[in-house]
C-alpha cells in the first residue's frame, strides 16, 4: 500500500520497506547514484530518496526526471546522514509516471510572484505557499465542523439558486436557461420571465441566512457551510465575487449570544490549526508574515474588545490621523477604520456593535430609540470585517415595515415572514467570511492566494 510523506517523516522507521507516489521537487545526480525530493502535498516537506544506479533502469528513468514529474518508488526506509531529515528512502523500484519538460515547466526552483503564479492556477497548487494555505484551509473547515457537532449543531445545506436578496444590496448574479441574444419579451416589451426556467428571476445566492432562519426554527441551533456569490465590482485584497460563508443560526439568542459564541468558535479554530498544522504555521510565520503566531496565540488568549458604533465613531474622531473616507455618525465604517480600530489602537479583534440603522440590512433587530440595530460586525487587524452578525427582528410588524422601508417587496419574502407569524422566537446569527478567515490566519495578503480558484471581476479562468 502507498504511504503518505507527511506519516513516513513522522512516523516512519529504518528498514520499513514502503511505497510512496509523488511529484519531483529536486534532482540532484552524483557519480553513481542521485538523490531525488519527492512530495505528494501530505506535507510541507518533501521525502529524499536516495537512487543508485543498480536500480532497474536507472539510465532511462533518470533522463525522464526533473522538477514536476511524477513518480513512484518503492524502496526501504534508512536513516537519513544528511541533515535536515531524520529517515530517507532507499530506492529498489523507480517508476516514472510522466515527465515535466524543463523547457517549458513553469514552476522552477526559485520563487515566483503570487501574480505570476495566479496566471498558472492549474499548477500553483505544487508550491509550499500554497500547499501550506490549502492544508490550513482544510484545518479550518475541519474545525469549523467540529466546533459546531459538538455543540450539537445541525449542518444544513441551504440553495445556491434563489430568488430573494438576503442582504438586500442588489448585488446579484442572474441564473437564466434564456438565449441572452433573444430573451423572450412580454406585452410591456420587458423580458418575460415567467417563460424563463423558474417561472421568475433567480439569482445565485449572497447569503444563506434567510434559509438557515427557516431551519433554526424548528431545529434550534443550525449552520450552513458553502458557496456565496456577490456581484461587486470590488477589485480589492479582500473581495471576492464567489467566497465561502459560515453562518450559524441559533434560536432564542440574543446578540449578546451570538457574540459570545462568535468569539468562542474564532479562539476553537486557531487553537485547531496550531494543534493540527504547526509545520505549515512556522512557515507562514517565517516566510509570509511575522505576526502569524503572536497574532493566533493572542486571538487565543485575549477577549475581544466589544465596543458600540457610536463610540467607535467617538475613538475615530479622536484619532490622531487623517483618514480618506469621512468619520461621521451614520456613514458606514470603511476599511480604513476598521484597521484602525482593530489594528492600531485596540490590537486585537474588535466586535463593533448596534449600528445605524439605515446602513444595515432589514432583518437585523430594531433598538427601542429606532436609530441602530442590533448588529455586529467583527473586525480583525489587518484584514477589517471577517464577521458580520445581528439578533433577528422576530416582530412581524417592525419586520413587515422595514422591508417595506427599504424598498423591497414584503411578497416575496412571505416565507420570511410566516417564520414571525407562526411561532416566532428571538434569534441570531452570523456570518464569518471563510477566505478572509484563512487569510487572517496565514497572514496572507491577498484573498485571490487562499481560494484554488478565484473568481474576481475580469476573471473566471481555471
Ligand atoms: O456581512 P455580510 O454581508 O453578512 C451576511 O451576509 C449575513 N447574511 C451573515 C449572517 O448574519 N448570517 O457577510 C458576512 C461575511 C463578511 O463579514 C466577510 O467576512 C465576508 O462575509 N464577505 C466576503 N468575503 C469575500 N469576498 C466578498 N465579496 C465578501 N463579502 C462579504
Ligand atoms: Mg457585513
Amino acid at each position: 500500500m502507498t504511504r503518505r510523506i507527511a506519516e513516513l517523516l513522522r512516523a516512519g522507521q529504518p528498514d520499513e520497506t514502503v511505497t510512496i507516489q509523488g511529484w519531483v521537487r529536486t534532482k540532484r545526480e552524483q557519480k553513481g547514484f542521485s538523490f531525488i525530493e519527492v512530495n505528494d502535498g501530505s506535507s510541507m516537506a518533501g521525502l529524499q530518496v536516495v537512487i543508485n544506479q543498480d536500480v532497474p533502469d536507472y539510465e532511462a528513468s533518470l533522463k525522464r526526471i526533473s522538477t514536476g514529474a511524477s513518480v513512484e518508488v518503492s524502496g526501504v526506509l534508512v536513516p537519513s546522514p544528511g541533515k535536515g531529515q531524520r529517515i530517507e528512502l532507499k530506492a529498489s523500484t523507480l517508476t516514472v509516471y510522466g515527465e515535466a519538460d524543463p523547457e517549458t515547466y513553469p514552476l522552477q526552483k526559485k520563487r515566483h510572484s503570487f501574480e505570476f503564479l495566479r496566471e498558472i492556477g492549474h499548477l500553483r497548487s505544487r508550491t509550499n505557499t500554497l500547499g501550506a494555505v490549502f492544508r490550513v484551509r482544510n484545518a479550518c473547515a475541519a474545525a469549523i465542523h467540529q466546533f459546531f457537532q459538538e455543540r450539537g449543531f445541525l449542518w444544513v445545506h441551504t440553495p445556491i439558486i434563489t430568488a430573494s436578496d438576503c442582504e438586500g444590496a442588489g448585488e446579484m448574479f442572474a441564473v437564466t436557461s434564456f438565449n441572452l441574444k433573444q430573451p423572450p419579451l412580454n406585452d410591456q416589451k420587458d423580458i418575460d420571465y415567467t417563460q424563463d426556467f423558474f417561472g421568475k428571476p433567480a439569482y445565485l445566492t449572497v447569503s444563506g441566512q434567510l434559509e438557515a432562519e427557516i431551519m433554526a426554527m424548528a431545529y434550534s441551533n443550525v449552520y450552513t457551510f458553502g458557496p456565496t456569490f456577490r456581484a461587486e465590482n470590488s477589485n480589492t485584497s479582500r473581495h471576492l465575487a464567489e467566497f465561502w460563508m459560515v453562518e450559524p443560526e441559533i434560536a432564542f439568542c440574543d446578540l449578546d449570544g451570538d457574540m459570545d459564541l462568535a468569539e468562542a468558535f474564532l479562539k476553537y479554530i486557531f487553537s485547531y490549526v496550531l494543534e493540527h498544522c504547526p509545520e505549515d504555521m512556522e512557515f507562514f510565520n517565517q516566510r509570509i508574515d511575522d505576526s502569524v503566531l503572536a497574532t493566533a496565540e493572542n486571538i487565543i488568549n485575549n477577549q475581544f474588545e466589544r465596543i458600540t458604533y457610536t463610540t467607535a465613531i467617538e475613538l475615530l474622531e479622536k484619532a490622531d490621523r487623517k483618514f480618506e473616507y469621512p468619520v461621521e455618525w451614520g456613514l458606514d465604517l470603511q476599511s480604513e477604520h476598521e484597521r484602525y480600530l482593530a489594528e492600531e489602537l485596540f490590537k486585537k479583534p474588535t466586535i463593533v456593535t448596534d449600528y445605524p440603522t439605515q446602513i444595515k440590512a432589514f432583518y437585523m433587530r430594531l433598538s427601542d430609540d429606532e436609530k441602530t440595530v442590533r448588529a455586529m460586525d467583527i473586525l480583525a487587524p489587518k484584514i477589517g470585517e471577517i464577521i458580520g452578525g445581528s439578533q433577528r427582528e422576530e416582530r412581524l410588524d417592525v419586520l413587515e415595515r422595514r422591508i417595506v422601508q427599504q424598498g423591497l417587496d414584503p411578497a416575496t419574502y412571505w416565507w420570511y415572514l410566516d417564520l414571525r407569524r407562526y411561532g416566532t422566537v428571538p434569534h441570531a446569527g452570523f456570518g464569518l467570511g471563510f477566505e478572509r478567515l484563512v487569510q487572517f490566519m496565514t497572514g496572507m495578503a491577498n484573498i485571490r492566494d487562499v481560494i484554488p480558484f478565484p473568481r474576481t471581476p475580469q476573471n473566471v479562468e481555471f
